[in-house]
Protein backbone atom coordinates (compact mmCIF):
# COMPACT_ATOMS: atom_id res chain seq x y z
CA UNK A 1 0.00 0.00 0.00
CA UNK A 2 1.71 3.49 -0.98
CA UNK A 3 0.43 7.01 -1.27
CA UNK A 4 2.17 9.29 -3.29
CA UNK A 5 5.30 10.61 -1.41
CA UNK A 6 7.75 13.17 -2.04
CA UNK A 7 10.96 11.75 -3.01
CA UNK A 8 12.43 13.24 0.22
CA UNK A 9 9.99 10.95 2.07
CA UNK A 10 10.81 8.07 0.17
CA UNK A 11 14.32 8.44 0.80
CA UNK A 12 14.06 9.01 3.98
CA UNK A 13 12.26 5.92 4.14
CA UNK A 14 14.73 4.09 2.32
CA UNK A 15 17.60 5.55 4.52
CA UNK A 16 15.25 3.57 7.65
CA UNK A 17 14.45 0.44 5.69
CA UNK A 18 18.38 0.01 5.32
CA UNK A 19 19.24 0.97 8.70
CA UNK A 20 16.45 -1.36 10.44
CA UNK A 21 17.96 -4.36 8.19
CA UNK A 22 21.91 -3.45 8.96
CA UNK A 23 21.57 -2.86 12.60
CA UNK A 24 18.29 -3.93 13.88
CA UNK A 25 16.58 -7.43 12.44
CA UNK A 26 20.40 -9.09 13.23
CA UNK A 27 20.23 -8.26 16.80
CA UNK A 28 16.34 -8.09 17.64
CA UNK A 29 15.89 -11.87 19.08
CA UNK A 30 19.27 -11.40 20.91
CA UNK A 31 18.16 -7.85 22.70
CA UNK A 32 14.95 -9.88 23.32
CA UNK A 33 15.89 -12.57 25.00
CA UNK A 34 18.89 -11.24 26.96
CA UNK A 35 16.62 -8.15 28.02
CA UNK A 36 18.76 -5.56 26.29
CA UNK A 37 19.38 -3.33 23.31
CA UNK A 38 22.53 -2.89 22.94
CA UNK A 39 23.06 1.19 24.13
CA UNK A 40 25.03 1.97 21.16
CA UNK A 41 22.06 1.44 19.03
CA UNK A 42 21.36 4.75 20.91
CA UNK A 43 23.37 7.30 19.04
CA UNK A 44 23.60 5.18 16.39
CA UNK A 45 19.78 6.13 16.03
CA UNK A 46 21.11 9.92 16.51
CA UNK A 47 23.43 9.96 13.90
CA UNK A 48 21.38 9.04 11.04
CA UNK A 49 18.70 11.49 12.30
CA UNK A 50 16.23 9.11 13.71
CA UNK A 51 16.14 10.90 17.06
CA UNK A 52 15.92 14.50 15.89
CA UNK A 53 12.93 14.22 13.64
CA UNK A 54 10.35 16.99 13.67
CA UNK A 55 13.05 19.17 15.93
CA UNK A 56 15.04 22.42 14.84
CA UNK A 57 18.63 21.92 13.17
CA UNK A 58 19.69 24.54 15.73
CA UNK A 59 18.93 21.91 18.41
CA UNK A 60 20.60 18.76 16.39
CA UNK A 61 17.33 18.08 14.92
CA UNK A 62 16.76 17.17 11.53
CA UNK A 63 13.31 18.21 10.57
CA UNK A 64 10.51 16.53 8.93
CA UNK A 65 7.20 16.46 9.16
CA UNK A 66 5.06 14.14 10.69
CA UNK A 67 4.85 11.73 8.10
CA UNK A 68 8.62 11.48 7.73
CA UNK A 69 8.34 10.71 11.56
CA UNK A 70 5.93 7.49 10.92
CA UNK A 71 7.52 6.36 7.55
CA UNK A 72 11.17 6.26 10.07
CA UNK A 73 8.25 4.61 13.30
CA UNK A 74 6.90 1.97 10.63
CA UNK A 75 10.00 0.79 9.39
CA UNK A 76 12.06 0.50 13.03
CA UNK A 77 9.33 -0.89 14.40
CA UNK A 78 9.33 -3.88 11.37
CA UNK A 79 13.04 -4.71 13.06
CA UNK A 80 12.00 -4.26 16.74
CA UNK A 81 9.06 -2.43 19.04
CA UNK A 82 11.09 -1.91 21.68
CA UNK A 83 13.77 0.28 19.46
CA UNK A 84 10.83 2.17 18.17
CA UNK A 85 9.61 2.55 21.71
CA UNK A 86 12.94 4.53 22.59
CA UNK A 87 12.28 7.01 19.50
CA UNK A 88 8.70 7.40 20.47
CA UNK A 89 9.38 8.56 24.14
CA UNK A 90 12.70 10.31 24.36
CA UNK A 91 12.22 12.34 21.09
CA UNK A 92 8.66 12.16 20.83
CA UNK A 93 7.28 12.69 24.28
CA UNK A 94 10.26 14.32 25.90
CA UNK A 95 12.20 16.28 23.15
CA UNK A 96 9.19 17.53 21.01
CA UNK A 97 7.10 19.11 24.48
CA UNK A 98 10.80 20.35 25.24
CA UNK A 99 11.15 21.95 21.80
CA UNK A 100 7.72 23.38 21.86
CA UNK A 101 7.02 24.37 25.66
CA UNK A 102 10.28 25.04 26.72
CA UNK A 103 12.75 28.18 27.21
CA UNK A 104 15.76 28.84 25.14
CA UNK A 105 17.87 27.65 27.73
CA UNK A 106 15.88 24.43 28.44
CA UNK A 107 16.25 23.77 24.88
CA UNK A 108 20.16 24.48 25.08
CA UNK A 109 20.87 22.43 27.62
CA UNK A 110 18.57 18.98 26.70
CA UNK A 111 18.12 19.16 22.73
CA UNK A 112 21.25 18.74 21.61
CA UNK A 113 21.98 15.43 23.30
CA UNK A 114 19.02 14.09 22.90
CA UNK A 115 18.74 14.83 18.94
CA UNK A 116 22.44 13.07 19.21
CA UNK A 117 21.54 9.85 21.27
CA UNK A 118 24.11 10.90 23.76
CA UNK A 119 21.59 11.39 25.97
CA UNK A 120 17.94 9.57 26.66
CA UNK A 121 14.21 11.34 27.96
CA UNK A 122 11.84 9.15 29.77
CA UNK A 123 7.82 10.46 30.12
CA UNK A 124 7.21 10.38 34.12
CA UNK A 125 3.27 10.19 33.98
CA UNK A 126 1.87 7.15 35.53
CA UNK A 127 1.87 6.08 39.04
CA UNK A 128 1.03 2.98 40.58
CA UNK A 129 -2.86 4.15 41.68
CA UNK A 130 -3.28 6.49 38.69
CA UNK A 131 -2.42 4.58 35.07
CA UNK A 132 -5.80 5.88 33.18
CA UNK A 133 -7.03 8.43 35.38
CA UNK A 134 -3.83 10.21 34.90
CA UNK A 135 -5.34 13.65 36.15
CA UNK A 136 -5.51 12.44 39.63
CA UNK A 137 -1.75 12.00 40.16
CA UNK A 138 -0.21 12.02 43.65
CA UNK A 139 3.95 13.08 43.39
CA UNK A 140 3.84 16.03 44.75
CA UNK A 141 6.11 19.61 43.88
CA UNK A 142 6.77 21.83 46.81
CA UNK A 143 7.71 25.17 46.29
CA UNK A 144 11.47 25.89 47.84
CA UNK A 145 13.34 29.01 48.07
CA UNK A 146 15.25 28.32 45.00
CA UNK A 147 13.17 25.91 43.07
CA UNK A 148 10.99 23.03 44.15
CA UNK A 149 10.99 19.40 46.10
CA UNK A 150 9.68 16.37 44.17
CA UNK A 151 8.34 13.57 45.98
CA UNK A 152 6.75 10.16 44.74
CA UNK A 153 6.30 6.86 42.51
CA UNK A 154 6.04 6.38 38.89
CA UNK A 155 5.89 3.06 37.53
CA UNK A 156 6.02 1.69 33.71
CA UNK A 157 8.31 4.32 32.65
CA UNK A 158 9.88 3.63 29.13
CA UNK A 159 13.40 4.09 29.03
CA UNK A 160 13.07 4.83 33.04
CA UNK A 161 17.14 3.31 33.89
CA UNK A 162 18.64 5.02 30.47
CA UNK A 163 17.26 8.28 31.16
CA UNK A 164 19.29 11.67 31.76
CA UNK A 165 16.07 13.51 31.97
CA UNK A 166 12.62 12.52 33.16
CA UNK A 167 10.23 14.50 32.14
CA UNK A 168 7.83 14.39 35.36
CA UNK A 169 4.40 15.49 36.32
CA UNK A 170 4.12 16.52 39.39
CA UNK A 171 1.34 18.38 41.59
CA UNK A 172 2.02 21.83 42.98
CA UNK A 173 -1.54 23.17 42.86
CA UNK A 174 -4.92 21.59 43.59
CA UNK A 175 -6.41 18.32 43.00
CA UNK A 176 -7.40 17.26 39.65
CA UNK A 177 -5.96 17.97 35.79
CA UNK A 178 -5.14 21.82 36.45
CA UNK A 179 -3.10 21.40 39.38
CA UNK A 180 -0.09 19.43 37.57
CA UNK A 181 2.91 21.10 36.58
CA UNK A 182 5.88 19.79 34.74
CA UNK A 183 9.60 19.07 35.32
CA UNK A 184 12.56 18.27 33.33
CA UNK A 185 14.43 16.22 36.31
CA UNK A 186 17.86 15.17 35.48
CA UNK A 187 18.30 11.60 36.80
CA UNK A 188 21.54 12.44 38.61
CA UNK A 189 19.59 14.21 41.14
CA UNK A 190 20.03 13.08 44.78
CA UNK A 191 16.85 11.01 45.74
CA UNK A 192 16.19 10.08 42.21
CA UNK A 193 16.26 6.25 41.73
CA UNK A 194 15.11 4.26 38.80
CA UNK A 195 14.46 0.18 39.31
CA UNK A 196 14.16 -1.83 36.09
CA UNK A 197 11.21 -3.56 35.61
CA UNK A 198 12.06 -7.44 34.61
CA UNK A 199 10.53 -10.20 33.23
CA UNK A 200 7.89 -8.46 30.82
CA UNK A 201 5.89 -9.90 28.20
CA UNK A 202 7.09 -8.17 25.28
CA UNK A 203 9.17 -5.06 24.57
CA UNK A 204 11.82 -6.94 26.41
CA UNK A 205 15.01 -4.85 25.11
CA UNK A 206 13.56 -1.52 26.11
CA UNK A 207 14.82 -0.51 30.16
CA UNK A 208 11.46 -0.36 31.64
CA UNK A 209 11.51 1.40 35.25
CA UNK A 210 9.90 2.21 38.46
CA UNK A 211 10.67 5.58 39.34
CA UNK A 212 10.74 6.88 43.26
CA UNK A 213 11.66 10.64 43.78
CA UNK A 214 12.60 11.04 47.00
CA UNK A 215 12.71 14.75 48.09
CA UNK A 216 14.38 15.40 44.77
CA UNK A 217 15.67 19.22 44.82
CA UNK A 218 15.22 20.53 41.24
CA UNK A 219 16.10 24.83 40.39
CA UNK A 220 13.43 27.30 39.53
CA UNK A 221 14.66 26.23 35.83
CA UNK A 222 13.41 22.94 35.59
CA UNK A 223 9.70 24.05 35.50
CA UNK A 224 8.63 23.38 31.92
CA UNK A 225 4.95 24.13 32.28
CA UNK A 226 2.44 24.92 35.23
CA UNK A 227 0.03 22.97 33.00
CA UNK A 228 1.71 20.19 33.21
CA UNK A 229 -1.74 17.56 32.34
CA UNK A 230 -2.41 19.43 29.10
CA UNK A 231 0.91 19.72 28.32
CA UNK A 232 1.21 15.55 29.00
CA UNK A 233 -2.45 15.42 26.97
CA UNK A 234 -1.09 17.17 24.09
CA UNK A 235 2.38 15.23 23.91
CA UNK A 236 0.28 12.03 23.80
CA UNK A 237 -1.62 12.79 20.94
CA UNK A 238 1.03 12.36 18.85
CA UNK A 239 2.57 9.86 20.86
CA UNK A 240 -0.47 7.59 20.10
CA UNK A 241 0.35 8.51 16.26
CA UNK A 242 3.36 7.61 17.15
CA UNK A 243 2.43 4.01 18.93
CA UNK A 244 0.37 3.54 15.67
CA UNK A 245 3.39 3.76 13.16
CA UNK A 246 4.86 1.54 15.13
CA UNK A 247 1.92 -1.03 14.94
CA UNK A 248 2.19 -0.74 11.38
CA UNK A 249 5.62 -1.94 11.34
CA UNK A 250 5.44 -4.44 13.20
CA UNK A 251 1.73 -5.86 11.55
CA UNK A 252 3.97 -5.61 8.19
CA UNK A 253 6.84 -7.16 9.94
CA UNK A 254 4.74 -10.19 10.75
CA UNK A 255 2.64 -10.49 7.34
CA UNK A 256 5.73 -10.36 5.72
CA UNK A 257 7.61 -13.26 7.44
CA UNK A 258 4.15 -15.17 7.30
CA UNK A 259 3.82 -14.42 3.66
CA UNK A 260 7.46 -15.55 2.96
CA UNK A 261 6.74 -19.01 5.33
CA UNK A 262 3.24 -19.54 3.99
CA UNK A 263 5.30 -19.72 0.33
CA UNK A 264 8.44 -22.21 1.70
CA UNK A 265 6.21 -24.56 3.50
CA UNK A 266 4.90 -27.23 2.16
CA UNK A 267 2.23 -29.51 3.35
CA UNK A 268 -0.24 -32.29 1.51
CA UNK A 269 2.29 -31.77 -1.16
CA UNK A 270 2.21 -28.22 -1.81
CA UNK A 271 3.26 -24.63 -0.56
CA UNK A 272 0.42 -24.11 2.63
CA UNK A 273 -0.28 -20.54 0.72
CA UNK A 274 -2.39 -22.38 -1.72
CA UNK A 275 -4.50 -23.43 1.05
CA UNK A 276 -7.65 -21.15 0.77
CA UNK A 277 -8.05 -20.93 4.87
CA UNK A 278 -4.31 -19.95 4.91
CA UNK A 279 -5.19 -17.10 2.18
CA UNK A 280 -7.86 -15.93 4.13
CA UNK A 281 -5.29 -15.51 7.11
CA UNK A 282 -3.22 -13.48 4.92
CA UNK A 283 -6.02 -11.60 3.65
CA UNK A 284 -7.34 -10.40 6.88
CA UNK A 285 -3.41 -9.56 7.56
CA UNK A 286 -2.70 -7.21 4.89
CA UNK A 287 -6.12 -5.34 5.12
CA UNK A 288 -5.55 -4.67 8.95
CA UNK A 289 -2.20 -3.26 7.99
CA UNK A 290 -3.30 -1.00 5.11
CA UNK A 291 -6.23 0.20 6.83
CA UNK A 292 -3.83 0.82 10.25
CA UNK A 293 -1.89 2.95 8.18
CA UNK A 294 -4.07 4.76 6.86
CA UNK A 295 -5.36 5.77 9.67
CA UNK A 296 -2.19 6.36 11.47
CA UNK A 297 -0.95 8.75 7.82
CA UNK A 298 -4.17 11.14 8.01
CA UNK A 299 -3.34 11.69 11.50
CA UNK A 300 -0.03 12.95 10.30
CA UNK A 301 -1.38 14.77 7.37
CA UNK A 302 -3.90 16.74 9.72
CA UNK A 303 -0.71 17.54 12.41
CA UNK A 304 1.02 18.36 9.22
CA UNK A 305 -1.74 20.86 8.00
CA UNK A 306 -2.05 22.23 11.41
CA UNK A 307 -5.44 21.03 11.64
CA UNK A 308 -6.62 19.39 14.98
CA UNK A 309 -5.85 15.45 14.80
CA UNK A 310 -6.95 14.17 18.53
CA UNK A 311 -9.40 12.39 18.03
CA UNK A 312 -8.03 11.00 14.91
CA UNK A 313 -4.78 10.10 16.71
CA UNK A 314 -7.26 7.94 19.21
CA UNK A 315 -8.97 6.15 16.17
CA UNK A 316 -5.30 4.91 14.97
CA UNK A 317 -3.95 3.84 18.19
CA UNK A 318 -6.84 2.54 18.68
CA UNK A 319 -6.92 0.22 15.42
CA UNK A 320 -3.46 -0.19 14.69
CA UNK A 321 -2.58 -1.43 18.11
CA UNK A 322 -5.70 -3.87 17.83
CA UNK A 323 -4.40 -4.48 14.18
CA UNK A 324 -1.24 -5.11 15.54
CA UNK A 325 -2.50 -7.99 18.26
CA UNK A 326 -4.47 -9.82 15.88
CA UNK A 327 -2.28 -9.86 12.82
CA UNK A 328 0.65 -11.37 15.01
CA UNK A 329 -1.72 -14.03 15.86
CA UNK A 330 -2.59 -14.65 12.49
CA UNK A 331 1.03 -14.99 11.96
CA UNK A 332 1.55 -17.49 14.23
CA UNK A 333 -1.47 -19.91 12.72
CA UNK A 334 0.36 -19.56 9.62
CA UNK A 335 3.74 -20.73 11.05
CA UNK A 336 1.92 -23.46 13.04
CA UNK A 337 4.41 -24.64 16.07
CA UNK A 338 7.35 -22.93 14.48
CA UNK A 339 5.64 -19.70 15.48
CA UNK A 340 5.47 -20.63 19.27
CA UNK A 341 9.39 -20.42 19.35
CA UNK A 342 11.51 -17.44 18.98
CA UNK A 343 13.41 -18.95 16.21
CA UNK A 344 10.97 -17.22 14.37
CA UNK A 345 10.02 -13.85 14.85
CA UNK A 346 6.48 -13.74 14.73
CA UNK A 347 6.00 -14.32 18.83
CA UNK A 348 8.00 -11.61 19.37
CA UNK A 349 5.72 -9.74 17.21
CA UNK A 350 2.08 -10.48 19.37
CA UNK A 351 4.17 -10.25 22.77
CA UNK A 352 5.45 -6.60 22.00
CA UNK A 353 2.19 -5.74 20.11
CA UNK A 354 0.69 -6.42 23.63
CA UNK A 355 1.19 -3.77 25.13
CA UNK A 356 0.49 -1.49 23.05
CA UNK A 357 -3.43 -1.76 23.08
CA UNK A 358 -2.58 -0.52 26.72
CA UNK A 359 0.16 2.59 27.02
CA UNK A 360 -0.48 5.69 26.12
CA UNK A 361 -4.21 4.99 26.31
CA UNK A 362 -5.71 1.77 26.63
CA UNK A 363 -8.04 0.97 23.94
CA UNK A 364 -10.94 1.33 26.43
CA UNK A 365 -9.50 4.74 26.97
CA UNK A 366 -9.77 5.89 23.44
CA UNK A 367 -12.54 4.39 22.61
CA UNK A 368 -14.46 6.82 25.53
CA UNK A 369 -12.48 10.02 23.86
CA UNK A 370 -13.69 8.87 20.71
CA UNK A 371 -17.32 8.61 21.79
CA UNK A 372 -16.74 11.87 23.99
CA UNK A 373 -15.90 13.87 20.62
CA UNK A 374 -18.60 12.06 18.75
CA UNK A 375 -21.40 12.61 21.28
CA UNK A 376 -20.32 15.75 23.65
CA UNK A 377 -20.91 13.81 26.35
CA UNK A 378 -18.27 13.03 28.87
CA UNK A 379 -18.34 8.96 29.90
CA UNK A 380 -15.21 9.76 32.38
CA UNK A 381 -17.34 11.24 35.18
N1 LIG B 1 -4.43 18.58 24.46
C1 LIG B 1 -4.44 19.70 25.25
N2 LIG B 1 -5.25 19.82 26.34
C2 LIG B 1 -6.05 18.78 26.62
C3 LIG B 1 -6.09 17.62 25.85
C4 LIG B 1 -5.25 17.54 24.73
N3 LIG B 1 -5.24 16.45 23.95
N4 LIG B 1 -6.97 16.75 26.39
C5 LIG B 1 -7.49 17.36 27.47
N5 LIG B 1 -6.93 18.59 27.59
C6 LIG B 1 -7.26 19.58 28.62
C7 LIG B 1 -8.74 19.84 28.63
O1 LIG B 1 -9.11 20.82 27.69
C8 LIG B 1 -8.99 20.28 30.04
O2 LIG B 1 -8.63 21.63 30.20
P1 LIG B 1 -9.75 22.75 30.55
O3 LIG B 1 -10.35 22.29 31.85
O4 LIG B 1 -8.98 24.03 30.64
O5 LIG B 1 -10.71 22.71 29.43
C9 LIG B 1 -7.98 19.48 30.84
O6 LIG B 1 -6.94 19.08 29.91
C10 LIG B 1 -8.57 18.26 31.47
O7 LIG B 1 -9.07 17.46 30.42
P2 LIG B 1 -10.09 16.26 30.65
O8 LIG B 1 -11.30 16.77 31.35
O9 LIG B 1 -10.28 15.58 29.36
O10 LIG B 1 -9.31 15.34 31.68
P3 LIG B 1 -9.70 13.98 32.29
O11 LIG B 1 -9.24 13.95 33.68
O12 LIG B 1 -11.13 13.69 31.97
O13 LIG B 1 -8.73 12.96 31.51
C11 LIG B 1 -8.30 11.10 30.08
C12 LIG B 1 -9.14 12.33 30.48
C13 LIG B 1 -8.51 11.05 28.61
C14 LIG B 1 -8.81 9.84 30.73
C15 LIG B 1 -6.79 11.26 30.38
O14 LIG B 1 -6.54 11.19 31.75
C16 LIG B 1 -6.00 10.19 29.64
O15 LIG B 1 -5.65 10.35 28.47
N6 LIG B 1 -5.67 9.06 30.31
C17 LIG B 1 -4.80 8.09 29.77
C18 LIG B 1 -3.42 8.33 30.30
C19 LIG B 1 -2.35 7.88 29.36
O16 LIG B 1 -2.49 7.87 28.14
N7 LIG B 1 -1.23 7.52 29.93
C20 LIG B 1 -0.10 7.16 29.16
C21 LIG B 1 1.08 7.05 30.04
S1 LIG B 1 2.54 7.53 29.25
C22 LIG B 1 3.09 6.18 28.45
O17 LIG B 1 2.44 5.19 28.32
C23 LIG B 1 4.44 6.43 27.89
C24 LIG B 1 5.38 5.31 27.97
O18 LIG B 1 6.32 5.28 28.77
C25 LIG B 1 5.25 4.29 26.92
Amino acid sequence: MDLTLSDEHRQLRELARRFTDDRIVPHATRWDREEAIDRELVPALGEVGFLGLGIDERYGGSGGDNLAYCLVLEEVARGDSAVRGIISVSLGLVAKSIARHGTEEQKQRWLPGLTAGTQIACFALTEPGTGSDAGNLVTKAVKTDGGYRITGRKVFITNGTWADVALVFARTGGPGPKGISAFLVPTDAPGFTATEIKGKLGMRGQATAEITLDDVEVAEDALLSTEGFKLAMGALDKGRMSVAAGCVGAARGALEAALKYAGEREQFGKPIAGFQLVQELLADMAVETDAARLLTWRVADLADRGQPFGTEASMAKLFASEAAVKVANNAIQVFGGYGYIDEYPVGKYLRDARVTTLYEGTSQIQKLLIGRALTGVNAFI
